[in-house]
């Protein structure tokens, strides 16, 4: 199952539970941030108002992942209760912290929002990476065109390459367009991403045959927004 690439429709945690324990490498995801968001257009995320939904992945998570490995999870700065405890019961220390800067201001409340943020978890002791990655990072902007939060690859490939080694495997269970796996392949990584919305998966699937066919075509290909 990990010596493969698979892009998997349904939920994340009855999926999970019919995988094989500690067979994954690194988990990277963007899950609903349980804010009930919706976007200019109406566009919602399944399960953003179903925390036991949202949360209950964690565990999961958690038995998938080899010893000494980690998971790197954005969430939503104002449910950052929620999302604590679910990594704390799942098993999981928060060994870091980063914080994306954009250039605009994503909406307004009492601040304009200027920043995106995701923990990095650790399960056990990993190793520490040779190079370690900056905690404050340029955020790119994608525009949201075929995905109401679709992250930038630049963003992703980054903590990709330095929290796995290549010919690792990649879990991403809030799959969205897909983002992880595009960036996963750019890394030399193999990717499992699983998503319950199959309009999104019909889309991960054009885009991870569009990244596959670009790689084939170009010797050094270069990662980009596919
Ligand atoms: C914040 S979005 C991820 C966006 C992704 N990072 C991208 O770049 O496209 C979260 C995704 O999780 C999916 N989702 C919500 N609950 C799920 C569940 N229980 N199992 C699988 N996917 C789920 C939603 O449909 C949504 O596409």
């Amino acid at each position: 199952m990990t010596n493969e690439n698979h892009i998997i429709e349904g939920d994340c945690v009855n999926v999970m539970q019919s995988l094989p324990a500690a067979s994954m490498d690194l988990a990277v995801t963007d899950p609903p941030y349980l804010v009930n968001y919706r976007d200019r257009t109406g566009r919602s995320i399944v399960n953003d108002d179903n925390p036991e939904r949202v949360l209950s992945a964690f565990p999961e998570l958690y038995k998938l992942l080899k010893p000494d490995t980690f998971c790197v999870s954005f969430y939503g700065w104002s449910k950052i209760e929620y999302f604590a405890n679910a990594w704390r019961q799942a098993g999981f220390k928060p060994v870091g912290h980063i914080v994306w800067h954009k250039d605009y201001a994503s909406n307004s409340g009492y601040l304009d929002y200027h920043h995106e943020q995701c923990f990095l978890l650790a399960k056990g002791n990993p190793p520490k990476p040779p190079v370690p990655l900056a905690d404050v990072r340029p955020w790119e902007y994608t525009g949201n065109k075929n995905h109401p939060t679709e992250k930038a690859v630049g963003v992703i490939r980054p903590l990709i390459e330095t929290f796995s080694q290549t010919g690792d495997t990649v879990i991403d269970p809030f799959f969205g367009s897909g983002t992880t796996a595009v960036a996963a392949a750019f890394a030399g990584r193999r990717y499992i991403g699983i998503e319950i919305e199959p309009e999104y998966c019909e889309l991960a699937r054009k885009r991870l045959a569009a990244t596959h066919a670009y790689m084939r075509a170009n010797s050094r290909p270069r990662s980009f927004q596919i």
